[in-house]
């Protein structure tokens, strides 16, 4: 709480609670009492009238709530004030937890186009189809590519290994597949030793998207992995999504790539097919990105490309936006000539379209 149009409200609320103090003779205990009720109507809900079920629905949430802060005072473990990564666990565990989980969630506005289902379905389930192959580059870092028959040597790689025959020859599976986990997750267990910086965990977070790209980005994966995260987010009463997508190339086993306007139309192919099976849900759409590293005349191509998408898909392409970390890349005042480029398309075509009135009412 705490915009601007609070404070003319909380100024008449002292105004009239100084007044009643100094010109009626209720007893300062009830003028107090009546401040801080009134205080809480101006609460966000704070005017909002339970029905008799949603009362006794919010008296067992508030029940459930304390015993855990209880527990919490008692075992000295309380979520909201451990790392993420610590906390996780527990919160999954908590009963609360689990019915926030249920409640109508409305729409995500915020997400990233290969980040939304979850890593173990990569692990347990892309990784097992066949002809998936893996590299470690000199640095360590782990590639994947689906290709028949195996694909030449990566100037990057070694070479390209077959994980059906590499986890064929493995004592211990399990140990592997955590270890690929740990490849596509920040999780860790001493996560303020492990990431010490802002450099270290913003590198870690990009060479995972550089690392499964090579998964998620295969033509049969890119379907699933679109409807599988519709699916996750379903399951937490989420209808409608907003995705950030910089679309990058999607290939086939051959080796074929599509374009762009494959990945938007796929996006909205996956979309409906969903949308029939499960009921309330919405749709998606989609907001083109590019890296704020790159430089304006780069973006400005981008921004082209945004337009172009957003004419032929007007109902699936929402904009453009900028993604990566935002205080080591450029700023927006440094793309302001890139950025403008819609707004001064739009003038034209106005401008246009007035001299074309002008012109046809001096014309016969
Ligand atoms: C992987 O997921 C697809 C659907 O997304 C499913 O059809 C297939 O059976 C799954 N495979 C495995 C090995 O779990
Ligand atoms: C394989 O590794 C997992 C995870 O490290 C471990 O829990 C399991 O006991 C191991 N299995 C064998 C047969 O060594
Ligand atoms: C990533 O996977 C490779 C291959 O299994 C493994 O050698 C490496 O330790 C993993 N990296 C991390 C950070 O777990
Ligand atoms: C943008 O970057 C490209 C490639 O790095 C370069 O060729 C081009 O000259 C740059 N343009 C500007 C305006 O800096």
């Amino acid at each position: 709480m705490g915009g601007p149009s609070v404070w003319p409200a909380l100024l008449s609320l002292l105004l009239a609670v100084a007044t009643s103090f100094f010109c009626s003779a209720i007893p300062i205990d009830d003028a107090r009492k009546q401040l801080l009720m009134r205080e809480k109507t101006m609460q966000l809900g704070g005017q909002l009238v339970l029905t008799k079920e949603e009362e006794l629905a919010n008296e067992r949430l508030m029940a459930l709530k304390r015993a855990e802060m209880k527990q919490a005072m008692e075992t000295q473990k309380f979520p909201p004030s451990m790392h993420f990564f610590q906390a996780k666990n527990l919160i999954e565990k908590s009963e609360v937890f689990n019915i926030l989980k249920k409640m109508p969630k409305g729409a995500a506005l915020h997400v990233h186009d290969i980040s939304i289902s979850s890593m173990d379905w990569l692990v347990k389930n892309v990784t097992y189809r066949p002809h998936c192959h893996f590299c470690l580059t000199r640095s360590g870092i782990l590639m994947f590519k689906f290709a028949y028959p195996t694909p030449p040597t990566p100037a990057e790689c070694s070479e390209w290994i077959l994980l059906e025959k590499y986890r064929k020859k493995l004592y211990n599976v399990t140990e592997f597949d955590n270890s690929l986990l740990s490849n596509f997750t920040l999780m860790t267990k001493n996560p303020e030793v492990t990431y010490a910086n802002q450099d270290i965990i913003w590198s870690k977070f990009e060479t995972i998207f550089f690392t499964i790209s090579g998964l998620v980005n295969y033509a049969p994966v890119f379907r699933d992995y679109i409807f599988r995260g519709l699916e996750e987010f379903y399951q937490d009463n989420v209808f409608y999504l907003e995705l950030r997508a910089m679309l990058f190339p999607v290939y086939e086993l051959n080796g074929m790539i599509h374009n762009q306007e494959w990945s938007v139309r796929t996006y909205r192919e996956v979309a409906c097919m969903f949308a029939k099976e499960h009921p309330g849900f919405i749709g998606l759409k989609i907001i083109y990105s590019d890296h704020r590293f790159k430089n304006v005349s780069f973006i400005m191509k981008s921004i082209q490309t945004a337009m172009t998408l957003r004419t032929g898909f007007p109902r699936t392409v929402a904009g453009f936006d900028l993604v990566g970390r935002e205080d080591t890349g450029y700023s927006l005042y440094y793309y302001k000539e890139a950025l403008r480029i819609p707004a001064l398309q739009v003038l034209n075509c106005l401008t246009f379209f007035m001299l074309e009135r002008q012109i046809g009412r001096v014309l016969p």
